[in-house]
């Protein structure tokens, strides 16, 4: 029998000086909101994008990875400027030419896609691509410097990334991106944000090999090094 939907107590979380008090690092939150399209594969919903656009107070956005446009929706719902790009329009993420003529932005945002999990296009320059998982995070890695170099000191990086079985094997593709972060000297700005998956294709299939279902993915915001180490250090 398939197990249907259940419901889980979030711990009690303090009471912060937050101006988004829901965000946390648990987000569970069903629907996708007026935000991108559902028919594009991995998509994902607009809200937690708002949230974080709402607690950095980010003025200039840029998605790195477009896809449907759940971005640039929650950007014109808080009225941002915002810029996108995808190599489905022709912008590689990874090249630096497509970084010419943006201004110093304060938030990007980047939804890759979880290596070769979807395949979005036989463009070799997709990340989809990618032959060797070593070979995807060293074109995330040239992302992450490229996106550095469009940011403001205080600027954000959001990567919204999950990690899957891939031919047998785990691929924990979030907590090899920070390591490939730290080398382009961007740290961790706060808690990673473990995203549970409302809806995912996957949860309706049935499968006869016995697993343990991941159920999330992970958002991990950066900031560079040198904004982490100005901060009081405990
Ligand atoms: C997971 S999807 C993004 C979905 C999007 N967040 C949404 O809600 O619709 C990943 C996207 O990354 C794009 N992509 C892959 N490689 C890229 C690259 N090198 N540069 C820019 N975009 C890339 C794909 O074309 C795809 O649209």
């Amino acid at each position: 029998m398939m197990p249907g939907r259940q419901y889980a107590l979030l711990p009690v979380a303090p009471v912060t000086g937050s101006n988004v008090p829901g965000l946390t690092s648990l987000y569970s939150r069903a629907g996708r909101g007026p935000y991108g399209d559902a028919r594009y594969r991995g998509n994902c919903s607009g809200y937690l994008i708002r949230d974080l656009l709402r607690f950095y107070r980010s003025t200039t956005v840029l998605d790195l990875m477009r896809g449907s446009g759940t971005c640039g929706d929650a950007c014109r719902e808080l009225s941002l400027p915002y810029f996108e790009m995808d190599v489905k329009h022709g912008q590689d993420a990874a090249d630096p030419a497509s970084y010419a003529g943006l201004p110093m932005i304060d938030f990007a945002w980047a939804h890759p896609p979880y290596w070769r999990q979807i395949v979005y296009s036989d463009d070799p320059r997709c990340l989809s691509n990618a032959p060797t998982r070593d070979d995807f995070l060293d074109r995330m890695q040239t992302i992450l410097r490229l996106a550095k170099g469009v940011l403001t000191p205080n600027g954000k990086i959001a990567v919204l990334i999950g990690n899957y079985s891939d031919r047998g094997r785990y691929q924990p593709l979030s907590h090899l991106l920070v390591e490939r972060a730290i080398r382009e000297g961007l740290w961790l700005a706060c808690t990673e944000i473990i995203r549970w998956q409302h809806g995912n294709t996957s949860s309706r299939k049935q499968y006869r090999s016995s697993f343990i279902p991941g159920l999330h993915d992970t958002c991990l915001i950066f900031e560079s090094l040198s904004t982490h180490e100005r901060k009081p250090q405990p």
